[in-house]
């Protein structure tokens, strides 16, 4: 299942999943004429960053499910930067791809071992993959507050049927799939990014896109804001220092592997 985001927010909500992109651009082995695919691009601002690395001699295509995201991502277009709405989960490329990267995304996929098997079919012989997603043990005082609330007798009935949107393996875990692909090199680390927003307002913009986004497409409109408010004060009141600063983990999967 894929969301809509609003792009436009989600740009002034993203400083530290912008932070965790551009650090592992800066690191990508880029000669310039690479073909490069960024697997949820969201609002482009990243995919702009990678394609600013091999213009003007390769080029960069980011895909990304939500209308909303790409609709913001085509501000970044150029010749060679196209975007476009596709699932990840229907990935259909054959050695297309020098670079597939992809940040802050890729626990929106459910089955990493299909994701996995097309990205490496995707993927050029000698090309890499780069990712890095949430993994075990992330946004656990969010992930708390949530399953309160939807337990709650007044919002409970509405989520009587819904599956838990995210996937977040252990490193042995993504380990394992990833050896299980006939890859030339890889390598799996975990990182701590735990992150203090800078006040509540910070933090509420992020609670908003895109973390609630899986809740609020269940409810109906009357109970849309009551919900949200129920987890914004809850979060405030678990994360909040004395300082105003709000806490929350966030612990990721890098992954890095050669075809
Ligand atoms: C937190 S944003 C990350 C955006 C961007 N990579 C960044 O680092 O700023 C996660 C993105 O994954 C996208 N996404 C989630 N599930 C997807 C799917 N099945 N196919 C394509 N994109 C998906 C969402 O639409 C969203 O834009």
């Amino acid at each position: 299942m894929a969301y809509e985001f609003d792009g436009k927010k989600y740009k002034e909500a993203s400083a530290h999943q912008k932070e965790w992109g551009a650090k592992l651009i800066q690191e990508l082995p880029v000669s310039g004429t690479e073909r490069i695919l960024d697997l949820g691009c969201g609002d482009g601002a990243l995919t702009s960053q990678l394609a600013a690395l091999v213009t003007p001699h390769g080029s960069v295509v980011g895909i990304d499910a939500s209308h909303g995201m790409i609709e913001t991502a085509k501000a970044y277009q150029t010749e060679n930067l196209s975007f476009d709405v596709r699932d990840i989960n229907e990935l259909n490329f054959e050695n297309e791809f020098d670079i597939i990267f992809s940040n802050a995304a890729l626990h929106w996929i459910k089955n990493h071992e299909v994701l996995l098997e097309k990205v490496f079919r995707a993927l050029k012989r000698g090309g890499i993959l780069r990712f890095n997603f949430a993994g075990d043990g992330n946004c656990a005082n969010f992930f708390s507050v949530v399953k309160e609330a939807i337990k709650q007798p007044r919002f409970a009935s509405y989520f009587s049927d819904f599956e838990w949107p995210w996937y977040m393996p252990t490193i042995e875990e993504y380990e394992q799939l990833v050896l299980s692909i006939p890859f030339t090199e890889s390598r799996v680390w975990s990182e701590n990014a735990d992150r203090f927003f800078a006040d509540a307002e910070t933090m509420t913009k992020w609670i908003d896109q895109p973390s609630l986004v899986p809740f609020m497409k269940l409810l109906p409109d009357e109970h849309k804001e009551d919900f949200r408010q129920f987890v914004i004060g809850r979060m405030i009141h678990k994360t909040c220092q004395a300082d105003g600063r709000c806490f929350e983990t966030f612990r990721r999967i890098n992954v890095l592997a050669k075809k």
